[in-house]
């Protein structure tokens, strides 16, 4: 209805991610959503600079990271810039000024709407500041910002990983959330949960249930690839970098997020956000914690150099691995002896993210118009990359089930003239995504639909630890192997898994190097 408002507090308005992420994500929710449901947003925008050099700042920061390609977008972004209030958020005491200043706003609203038709929806408060500020930072929200006027205010907290460094801090810091907030109130970002393709996991799941379930299992499946590959280094942040490493990156959050999307249970209404929840924490706590046979690291060679170049330390060794694969096996009906293999690095050949699911030969060959042969079938999720092979799509080989349509998507039989992990398809099944959503703007969207489910809950991620805090302390005395520009496709890792399902690889002469199967 009219008159409906919400307050935003970015607190860490003029920090790195914000300026990256953040204000072009409150513009698209605001320029959307002012649009559509006629809602009002205050926002205020928070850093510990004094008034004029914060306010300064920040209008130059929104000025300059939202784009616009129309005139309309521009007029958008004027009242968008105009609409957002500088407060310096340094001391106890401004914290009570921002309250007062919500507060005397929110009157106005109040006053300047039909009282009957004007409240506060909800509040959103986003910290975008070093986890060190956290504990501090959530004890005086609490105190000074929640919504003042009873009623059915929600209040609404986001924050950025790292959360915690282990378990054991993890759980601190989770204890610490827990005495100013409640769990439904906190939503904690993995902003590859709010990537097109892996939104579309779960759902994919569903809609193709009748098709692809029977086959969801490890009688079907072979194994299942979740592959994080990128092309840039660490320059610039190797002192942040080196405290901590490829699996405290990307491993123990993105990877197994969308791990949990692709094994957990599915329950059965697909709207039921709390079973969702309690699906993907049962699942977690049936992988087995990594272990020293199921690891294998590695550092790119001129991380060392870098490192010392960038720090004063005068160590002669790192031993922060910047490439990890790992295999997580998981004790339930469905999967008992279907490898996870995770896979993340840094300055590797490419770019590309994606799941890849490949099933064994006993499925049957779908396809009525040609014999299957034995051609290997696959079904890929595509999350992005940096080239059109990597481009957000799901894929299958031809001879899987094809896929059922959905809004925002386009199916179609292609021939492709591709080579995909070393094996040509070149008639396969597509699913594309009709606009590929920057991942931020779909979170912030989501926080305001109360979509938990696509945010790490406070068990998921104390299970998610427990899997991975033995191994980072197991190997942080382990010098892992160097590489210059390493070749992980993962057709080769069917060569990694041997016998107690580790992981083998070959090195010679500091290199890694797959040794030819044949
Ligand atoms: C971040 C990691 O979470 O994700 C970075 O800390 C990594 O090291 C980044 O580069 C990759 O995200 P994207 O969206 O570019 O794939």
């Amino acid at each position: 209805c009219m008159g409906n408002h919400y307050n935003i507090i970015l607190i860490g308005a003029t920090g790195d991610l914000a300026q990256k992420y953040l204000w072009r994500g409150l513009f698209d929710l605001f320029s959307q959503t002012y649009v559509k449901d006629k809602v009002q947003f205050l926002i205020y925008g928070c850093a510990r600079k004094v008034p004029d050099e914060g306010r300064k700042l920040l209008s130059e920061i929104l000025l300059n990271t939202i784009k616009c390609h129309d005139v309309e977008c521009r007029e958008m972004k004027k009242s968008f810039v105009e609409s957002i209030q500088y407060h310096q958020l340094k001391t106890e005491a401004h914290y009570k000024d921002l309250d007062s200043k919500v507060s005397e706003n929110t009157k106005g609203m109040y006053a300047m709407l039909d009282a009957e038709w004007t409240y506060e929806v909800g509040r959103l408060v986003y910290l975008s500041i070093p986890p060190s500020q956290y504990p501090k930072t959530v004890q005086l929200v609490h105190k000074h910002l929640r919504p003042r006027i009873a009623r059915n205010v929600w209040m609404r907290i986001v924050l950025e990983k790292p959360f915690g460094e282990d378990l054991d801090s993890a759980r601190d810091l989770a204890i610490t959330l827990s005495q100013h907030f409640k769990e439904e109130e906190i939503f904690r970002i993995d902003h590859y949960l709010g990537k097109t393709v892996v939104k579309q996991i779960l759902p994919f799941r569903y809609v193709s249930r009748e098709a692809y379930e029977p086959l969801w299992n490890s009688h079907h499946v072979d194994r299942v690839e979740i592959v994080m590959k990128e092309k840039v280094d660490v320059k610039g942040r190797t002192a942040f970098y080196d405290e901590v490493g490829v699996i405290r990156d990307v491993m123990q959050n993105h990877l197994t997020e969308i791990f949990c999307l692709v094994a957990m249970e599915l329950p059965v209404d697909s709207g039921n956000i709390a079973a969702i929840l309690a699906s993907k924490q049962r699942l977690l706590h049936q992988v087995e914690a990594v272990n020293e046979q199921s690891v294998l690291t590695a550092q790119y060679s001129s991380y060392h150099r870098e490192f010392i170049s960038e720090t004063t330390s005068r160590e002669s060794l790192r031993k922060t691995p910047t490439f990890a694969a790992t295999l997580l096996k998981v004790n339930n009906a469905r999967w008992k002896g279907t490898p996870f293999i995770l896979m993340g690095g840094k300055k590797l050949e490419e770019k590309a993210s994606y799941v890849r699911i490949v099933f064994k030969d006993n499925v049957m060959c779908m396809s009525a118009t040609k014999p299957c042969g034995n051609m290997q079938k696959q079904l890929i999720f595509y999350i992005g990359g940096s080239d059109h092979r990597h481009a957000p799509m799901v894929i299958a080989s031809d001879a899987l089930p094809s896929f059922a349509d959905r809004p925002g998507w386009k199916a179609q039989n292609l021939k492709l003239d591709l080579t995909y992990f070393g094996q040509s398809i070149n008639e396969t099944r597509q699913l594309i995504p009709e606009a590929d959503d920057d991942a931020y703007t779909n979170l912030i969207q989501a926080v305001f639909e109360g979509e938990r489910h696509l945010f790490v809950d406070t068990e998921s991620l104390l299970a998610s630890w427990q899997i991975w805090t033995n191994i980072i302390k197991m190997i942080s005395e382990t010098m892992p192997r160097i590489y210059h520009g390493l070749d992980v496709e993962p057709e080769l890792l069917d060569f990694y898994l041997t016998n107690g399902g580790g992981l083998k690889f070959n090195v010679d002469q500091d290199v890694i190097r797959v040794d030819d199967p044949k």
